[in-house]
């Protein structure tokens, strides 16, 4: 039974506040609504935050991996090593070129790409590695370059999660060759719908900024402000990926509070963990040495050898007592169509396969109040207790 006295925990809500509806509104009164001046600025800031010389603002994270894959020349039959944990979006921009995406199994304890396990996957035909930083924690990245320098392999970065994340002194945003961001309406920022494409390569950011917007070229690409003109030339079949003025005007607020939200999301992180370890049926997130999380997830495993419930019936009781939890992620290789594709089984990646019956996602975001960080640690120390074998 619902507690109907409680109000629904949702999984996430936004942080949404006056100052992004003030911005917004001025946009919707300025008379410009798409891609401006607003944009520009939230590219130059965001370059700013994370560090890195070219930040191309796009409606979506996937756009943004679609836009770097095809800026670094992958063709067709071509291979791109990925973990199989990660979301759709990681695998399918592959698929886009007709090429293959090759999945990688995960570490138990991070979630994150096993870097052991990449070499035995590259091939002639590999031309790109897409590590996850799963959760909003950093991948090994030193193996992982060190392996695209040794087999002249491109890094495109999968960071959705990963705003702020450091890997050892530099932000995620300057660490591979292009680094794709998501601000959809869960993610640590949001713009609603949008994403952007970091990198330092002057080819790879103007290409990107040229296939976002029809392949028109970079100058014509000025009409859409004071300077520009009537005239453009289509250098490339492009794309529609660019981002609004509405989007960058509430990116422009919420990068401003990034630094706050993420405060208050490792604060609930370091809350859940404390008193959650002291429940051995649970394993809490580890947090590598080398870097920082972003807790954009807080995914707890649960031993559930040692309980009389699984997983989804443990979702299912935080449910019945009014919290929103969620599992990231269902592995690629579980599919239906990377399993008809590409021919994918279970057994393949063993590690995903099974931590998948252990992960749920708890909600963690800048607006839960204590009392409610509290409930859902109160809701699972008595769902465990319930349910020990
Ligand atoms: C790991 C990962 N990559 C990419 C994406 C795609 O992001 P977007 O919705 O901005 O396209 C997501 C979205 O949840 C994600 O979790």
């Amino acid at each position: 039974m619902v507690d109907m006295n409680r109000k629904y925990l949702a999984f996430h809500r936004p942080s949404i506040g006056e100052e992004e509806i003030k911005e917004v509104v001025e946009v919707l009164r300025s008379g410009w609504l798409t891609t401006g001046s607003k944009t520009k600025q939230f590219e130059d800031k965001f370059s700013e935050y994370v560090g890195s010389k070219h930040s191309v603002a796009v409606n979506s994270c996937t756009s943004a991996l679609h836009l770097a894959l095809n800026a670094i020349g992958l063709q067709e039959n071509d291979e791109v090593i990925l973990p199989t944990m990660t979301f759709a979006a990681t695998g399918e921009v592959v698929t886009y070129f007709n090429a293959k995406p090759v999945l990688v199994d995960c570490e138990e304890d991070t979630l994150l790409i096993d870097p052991s396990k990449i070499e035995e996957k590259i091939s002639k035909r590999t031309k790109a590695i897409i590590p996850v930083h799963y959760g909003g924690h950093a991948c090994d990245m030193d193996k992982i370059l060190e392996i695209a320098r040794n087999y002249d392999l491109k890094v495109i970065e999968d960071a959705a999660h990963s705003l702020p994340t450091k890997y050892k002194a530099k932000m995620i945003g300057t660490v591979g060759n292009v680094t794709c961001f998501s601000f959809y309406a869960t993610k640590t920022i949001t713009t609603g719908e949008g994403g952007m494409a970091c990198t330092d390569d002057d080819e790879f950011a103007e290409n990107m900024r040229i296939m976002s917007l029809h392949g028109i070229s970079k100058d014509a690409w000025k009409r859409y402000f004071t300077e520009g003109s009537w005239y453009y030339e289509v250098i490339e079949a492009g794309y529609k990926y660019n981002m609004t003025d509405i989007a960058a005007a509430l990116g422009l607020i919420q990068l401003k509070k990034c630094d706050e939200f993420y405060q208050r999301r490792a604060s609930i992180a370091c809350k859940y963990s404390e008193t959650l370890r002291n429940l051995p049926e649970i394993k809490t997130p580890v947090v590598r040495a080398y870097g920082t999380h972003a807790w954009h997830l807080y995914a707890i495993q649960l031993n559930t050898d040692v309980l009389k419930i699984n997983r989804s019936q443990f979702i299912e009781e935080m449910k019945k007592n009014g919290i929103g939890c969620s599992v990231h992620f269902i592995p690629l290789h579980l599919h239906p169509f990377y399993v008809k594709a590409f021919g994918f089984k279970p057994e393949d990646f063993p590690v995903s396969t099974q931590v998948y019956e252990r992960v749920v996602s708890l909600p963690i975001y800048p607006k839960m109040t204590d009392e409610e960080v509290e409930y859902v640690m109160q809701t699972i120390d008595k769902i465990i207790k319930n349910n020990r074998n």
